[in-house]
């Protein structure tokens, strides 16, 4: 039996093929490096002592996952993270979005029907919950209204493994939800490597602190929160890839269901309370300016992850100055990232 992970040379991808192979699983990874490195998994081999089998591969080529399949029959489940996930970037580039995400999925699931593999877990995201109209989000609060095509095609996803399950009742579909995955591997050889100047928070002030980028522009301090800046449930991505093995475990013992589970902490930081422990983390004060808020972000947005408590036996065990330090600890052993090059 063996896991085949679609984009697992990314971000949380690469922490969770660490973490299936410490578990002992036949791990067989696939990904297009649009948006990662194979040196990931290079230094995953590093950590674990362990070979990946790896594919250089597109999931919108039906033949390449044919040949994925059929040379390694005893795959038995698939954890999906392959994706693009640029927020910005999928509204000015939605066809595109559309066509990989989405175009992408379906092509991966025919080629699992093909193959007889009816076991998948997809990477979610609280995005789906759209503006959130209540506090903490439980699985049962409402999907939303997405800002953009982006979330638009997690929503949609999880609509078609539904839809697919309902068709074919011998489907097992977890979604998973995450909130906001930050930090690294305690090893500092693997971590999150975006693409120019970064979208998202942490990696923002890891580049100020490592000298990349001047300030951070906190965007927007009047928001309906303590002290006005944008509320989330950071986790750390260790946490998160423990969620995918627990989530695995839970397969195991379902007879044909869509399961759906919210990875969060349940703990709300705001954008000064990271700003503040990431300065705890590299010892010195970091510059920042107040910026617009960016379009489509809410005030506040965190979880209840009661149910993956309950179900999945699963918890988040670090913190928010976890999270800070080991994102401190993979940026200054790699300013650059995996190519190590000045953008
Ligand atoms: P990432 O970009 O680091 O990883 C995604 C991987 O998918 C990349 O390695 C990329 O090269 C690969 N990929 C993209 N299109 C592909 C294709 N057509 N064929 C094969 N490989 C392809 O991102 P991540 O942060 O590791 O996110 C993993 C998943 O989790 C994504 O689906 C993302 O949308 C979802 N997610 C991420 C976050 C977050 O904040 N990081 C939050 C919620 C959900
Ligand atoms: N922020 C800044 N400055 C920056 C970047 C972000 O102040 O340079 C603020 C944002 O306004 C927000 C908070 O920091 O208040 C977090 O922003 P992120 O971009 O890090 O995260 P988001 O919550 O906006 O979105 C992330 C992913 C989405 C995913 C969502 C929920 O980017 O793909 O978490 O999982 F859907």
């Amino acid at each position: 039996m063996s896991i085949l992970v679609s984009g697992g040379a990314g971000y949380i991808g690469s922490h969770t093929v660490l973490c299936l192979l410490e578990q002992g699983y036949e791990v067989v990874v696939f990904d297009n490096l649009s948006n990662s490195y194979e040196e990931s998994l290079k230094r995953v081999e590093k950590i674990t002592g362990k070979k990946v089998k790896f594919y250089k591969a597109d999931m919108c080529d039906a033949e390449a996952l044919d040949k994925i399949f059929s040379e390694n029959p005893e795959i038995d489940s698939v954890i999906h993270f392959a994706g693009l996930k640029a927020v910005a970037v999928s509204v000015s580039e939605p066809i595109e979005y559309y066509k990989n995400n989405i175009g992408g999925t379906l092509t991966l699931i025919e080629a699992m029907k093909a193959h007889n593999v009816k076991n998948i877990i997809f990477s979610s995201s609280a995005t789906v919950y759209g503006m959130p109209k209540e506090l903490p989000i439980t699985e049962s609060s409402p999907k939303g209204v997405c800002t953009n095509p982006y979330g638009w095609t997690k929503w949609m996803i999880e609509q078609i493994l539904t839809d697919v399950h309902t068709a074919d009742p011998e489907w097992n579909v977890i979604l998973l939800r995450y909130f906001n995955p930050v930090g690294a591997h305690s090893s500092g050889l693997i971590g999150e490597d975006p693409q120019g100047v970064p979208n998202n928070l942490t990696p923002y002030i890891a580049q100020v602190a490592v000298g990349r980028r001047p300030h951070l522009n906190v965007n927007g301090n009047d928001y309906n929160t303590p002290d006005g800046t944008g509320v989330r449930d950071y986790i750390h991505v260790v946490d998160l890839a423990e969620g995918h093995i627990k989530a695995l475990e839970k397969m195991a013992a379902l007879k044909g269901e869509v399961k759906i589970y919210n990875l969060g902490t349940g703990k709300g930081s705001s954008v000064f309370d990271v700003l503040h422990a990431f300065e705890r983390a590299c010892g010195r004060e970091l510059p920042y300016v107040i910026a617009p808020r960016r379009p489509g972000d809410a005030d506040a947005c965190w979880a209840d992850p009661s149910l993956a408590e309950k179900e999945l036996g699963w918890k988040a065990k670090y913190n928010l100055d976890d999270m800070c330090r080991d994102a401190w600890n993979w940026q200054s052993k790699n300013p650059y990232g995996f190519a190590g090059k000045k953008d």
